[in-house]
């Protein structure tokens, strides 16, 4: 290698180069992205990770080199060195940063050859995504996700500044430690020291956090990986990294500033984009009710609006029955959508009831009033106030939906997505977010039929709810919030209880007896103890954000090796079987039948 690379040194970038350097001479290093035989003339797409440059070897100019540019190949590794010229007329390739120049090859040497990629390195291609993990150094060649790490570069750095100067110090805290619940299964290490004993991934450094609050470091904040064991989507991955953030002395409004901030500073340093502060806000009783989901995409209307009281006389059946069983009625007005045609209301019907719902009644609004088969179900007065309530207009379509209040939120709210997405209602680069808050500190879970907590059980209670504790739990508020942007939870945190009997209290509300909870969390209870003072935090998801910032459809485009769907790493098939001996170390004996995983 030393050799190969002799008397060269790399000037420039490929996708640095620009009209500007015409006339210079330059020594490029990169992959063979494409090679094109036009008449004699040899035209290689070199690419390194700033983009693609045309190097162009002529047999004319120089006969060994053109020789040499006829055997290599596609991810070939080279140097060369030439001269950069403007293109010939007519050959500019607008598509390209590099697209008015070209560089005449002089030299060129084969760095190290490749076998055939098992894809094309293009970004937009349908390659099995199994296939992209397993070849992941290759997969990452591809322009688009160079660029999406190269953002995540500049996120994690602008993150770094802007805390530094807000006086945040960034303290790094145990990944082998105690399990932190946040709702997700633990990933657990076993110790080989502590025979029997299991460490535990943690969830979100949570508890460190306020133990940091308690020593007095003020302002903390953290990019940390956390892990959790949890069924995977598009915007899950088993180890994520958060932005993570906690403070002392601080109410609700002085994170939302200080997060807003970073926001600001991020988007206008990675995208040079201004946002208008400050975010919307939005309690969760609100969101639920509006848009169906404690996550809501704001970027379009479309609203929910709920017309049970207008329709329980009416004569429609399905309506009135849900009535009857404490259900609900509710209705979108889609917006100029009179126009669909009946095998695409038909489409929105077939949606609904694919998700569960028991069906989608309609009325399109024209010049001569409602236009339904449901229409005859409701008098005049009926038909008017409900018209009146969904600001209905010529042109419009209502889409009612009747049943439990929480299926009809959850579908109903998922047909307004689908129905901005179809409409096209989201422009490109339209960045809303939006504060939810008021969530309610706990949550009925039939199955277990127990009190959990919606946030997480260190999040403190509205000082004015407390009393409500122990009549009716499910009525108190949380002082906890999250941020949603474009409809994706991209952030949650809450005011911390700072005090040990309100600490139990929660705990005793949660099932956890005093004795479990000091066995669990002991060391926390104790902290409360010790002079802890009024805190509250925040925890970004980072690679949410990302995702958001480069326009990818799944967080795995903004990881460098992220799992599949099955928490499975192809590249290097982990997790993988381990040996006996590494088990008898750690006093470990595998004999319960394995499920089958694969
Ligand atoms: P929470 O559990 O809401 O809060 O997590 C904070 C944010 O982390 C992101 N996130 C994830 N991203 C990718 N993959 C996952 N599996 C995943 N799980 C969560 C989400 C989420 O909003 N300790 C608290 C924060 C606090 O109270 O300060 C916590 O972890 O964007």
């Amino acid at each position: 290698m030393m050799d190969l690379m002799k008397g060269l040194k790399r000037t420039h970038y490929c996708g640095e180069l620009s009209l500007e350097n015409v006339g210079q001479e330059v020594v490029l290093m990169g992959w063979v992205h494409r090679r094109r035989d036009h008449g004699g003339l040899i035209f290689v797409d070199l690419r390194d990770r700033e983009g693609i440059a045309q190097v162009v070897f002529n047999p004319e100019e120089n006969r060994e080199f053109h020789q040499k540019a006829h055997q290599i190949r596609n991810e070939y590794v080279l140097a060369v060195r030439g001269k950069v010229r403007r293109r010939p007329e007519g050959t500019v390739n607008p598509d390209l940063k590099t697209g008015e120049i070209e560089v005449v090859g002089d030299e060129l040497r084969v760095l190290n050859e490749s076998r055939t990629p098992p894809f094309l390195i293009e970004d937009n291609l349908s390659v099995d995504e199994g296939v992209c993990l397993r070849y992941r150094f290759m997969d990452l060649r591809r322009p688009s996700l160079q660029q999406n790490l190269i953002l995540r570069h500049k996120v994690a750095r602008l993150v770094r500044e802007y805390f530094d100067q807000q006086g945040f110090l960034e303290i790094e805290t145990p990944c082998l430690t105690r399990s932190t619940p946040e709702g997700a299964r633990d990933f657990l290490v076993p110790s080989r020291v502590n025979p029997g004993r299991f460490y535990a991934l943690p969830q979100s450094p949570q508890l460190f956090k306020q133990l940091l609050m308690v020593s007095g470091f003020d302002r903390y904040f953290q990019i940390v990986r956390c892990f959790r064991d949890e069924d995977l989507r598009a915007d899950r991955q088993p180890e994520f990294t958060q932005i993570d953030i906690e403070l002392s002395f601080c109410d609700q409004d002085d994170i939302f500033k200080i997060i807003e901030g970073m926001m600001v500073a991020v988007f206008r340093g990675a995208l040079g984009i201004e946002l208008k502060t400050p975010f919307a806000r939005l309690t969760y009783q609100d969101a639920i009710s509006c848009y169906g989901v404690d996550k809501p995409d704001v970027r379009f209307g479309l609203e929910l609006r709920e017309v049970s009281d207008l329709v329980k006389e009416s004569r429609f059946k399905i309506f009135t029955e849900a009535l009857e069983k404490e259900g609900v009625v509710k209705a979108i007005n889609a917006k100029g959508c009179a126009s669909l045609s009946r095998k695409e209301v038909d489409e929105l019907t077939d949606w609904v009831t694919g998700q569960g719902g028991g069906g989608l009644a309609w009325v399109r609004i024209t010049s001569e009033g409602w236009n339904s088969p449901i229409a005859k179900f409701f008098n005049e007065a009926e038909s008017s106030a409900i018209s009146e309530r969904m600001e209905a207009e010529e042109g419009d379509l209502l889409l009612f939906m009747a049943g439990s209040e929480k299926v009809v939120n959850e579908i109903l709210g998922g047909l307004r997505i689908y129905l901005g997405k179809k409409l096209r209602l989201v422009k490109d680069h339209q960045f809303n977010f939006v504060w939810i808050t008021d969530f309610p500190l706990l949550e009925y879970d039939p199955d277990t039929r127990r009190w959990v907590a919606v946030h997480h059980p260190f999040t403190a209670p509205r000082d004015e709810d407390i009393p409500l504790l122990d009549q009716e739990p499910g009525k108190v508020r949380a002082q906890a919030y999250d941020l949603v942007l474009n409809g994706s939870e991209i952030g949650g945190g809450s005011i911390r209880i700072h005090q040990r009997e309100i600490q139990t209290k929660m705990f005793e509300k949660l099932g956890i007896s005093p004795e479990e909870g000091v066995k669990k969390f002991g060391f926390l209870l104790e902290a409360l103890e010790y002079g802890a003072p009024p805190h509250g935090g925040i925890a970004l998801g980072m690679d949410r954000l990302i995702m958001i910032l480069c326009g990818a459809d799944s967080i795995r485009d903004t990881i460098a090796f992220p799992k599949t769907q099955k928490a499975f790493c192809p590249l290097t098939e982990a997790p993988s079987e381990v040996d006996g001996d590494q088990l008898r170390e750690l006093f470990i004996k595998l004999d319960l039948k394995k499920p089958d995983t694969r």
